[in-house]
């Protein structure tokens, strides 16, 4: 199977996860990236079955308008049942890190309202301690020196994210040659930067269940 193929099936197998639980009235968060577009085109075809979406990014947000799904504000939401996304990393524990597309501070807090964090990846994803990949940080553009140093303090190498805007205006430093073996402690540390709007790492609420595309199938972790 190829990496397209993985995540059409991760996506699908989501899709067919929440979708005996949607009813007229149901919110759907949905993530951003190239595995959360499949979600998307997956989602699209059950579009009557449910209420609305509420987009992590202005992309997620065009492209489930494109479908004719209806989209809110994250604001008029009391509640939501189920956020599907993406991720850069998941740890067995179902600890991440995303934000490859610059859209953590959003995915973060769609996340922190969805009752059930359902992340879809392919085999790739899945790493024994997080941090190969380059753990993103937004931050105010005034603080962006400030922010380097400091993270430079706790032992990586931040890279500034050139010709990248966030959605909120702001930068990405991604941050290179971290072994995150305390995912939680780090995630809180980067986050008390002053400056920091927030970081890559969902440890603290990590995803609920892992729908991880393998050569054998779909396999599904719980956290
Ligand atoms: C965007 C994200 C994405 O979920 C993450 O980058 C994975 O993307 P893809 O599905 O394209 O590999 O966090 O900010």
């Amino acid at each position: 199977m190829t990496q397209d193929q993985l995540k059409q099936a991760v996506a699908q197998a989501a899709v067919d996860y929440i979708a005996p639980h949607l009813t007229w009235e149901s919110i759907i968060g949905v993530g951003t990236g190239s595995t959360a577009n499949c979600f998307i085109d997956a989602l699209a075809k059950i579009k009557h079955t449910f209420g609305a979406a509420v987009a992590s990014s202005e992309a997620t947000a065009t492209r489930l308008k494109s479908h004719g799904i209806n989209v809110l504000e994250l604001n008029a939401v009391p509640h939501m049942s189920f956020y599907v996304d993406g991720a850069d990393e998941s740890d067995i524990h179902l600890n991440l890190i995303k934000g490859g597309g610059g859209a953590l501070t959003r995915e973060k807090i769609v996340a922190a309202v969805a009752e059930t964090f359902v992340c879809i990846a392919d085999e790739s994803k899945l790493v024994g301690v997080l941090g190969a990949f380059p753990l993103p940080v937004e931050v105010i553009p005034m603080a962006r020196s400030y922010v380097a140093r400091k993270l430079v303090g706790l032992g990586g190498e931040p890279v500034w994210r050139q010709g990248f805007v966030t959605d909120n205006g702001n930068l990405i430093l991604d941050l290179y040659g971290m072994d995150i073996v305390d995912p939680k402690d780090l995630e809180q540390q980067i986050n008390q930067l002053t400056g920091v709007v927030t970081n890559g790492l969902f440890a603290h609420r990590p995803a609920d269940i892992l729908f991880l595309g393998t050569g054998d199938g779909v396999k599904t972790l719980t956290s």
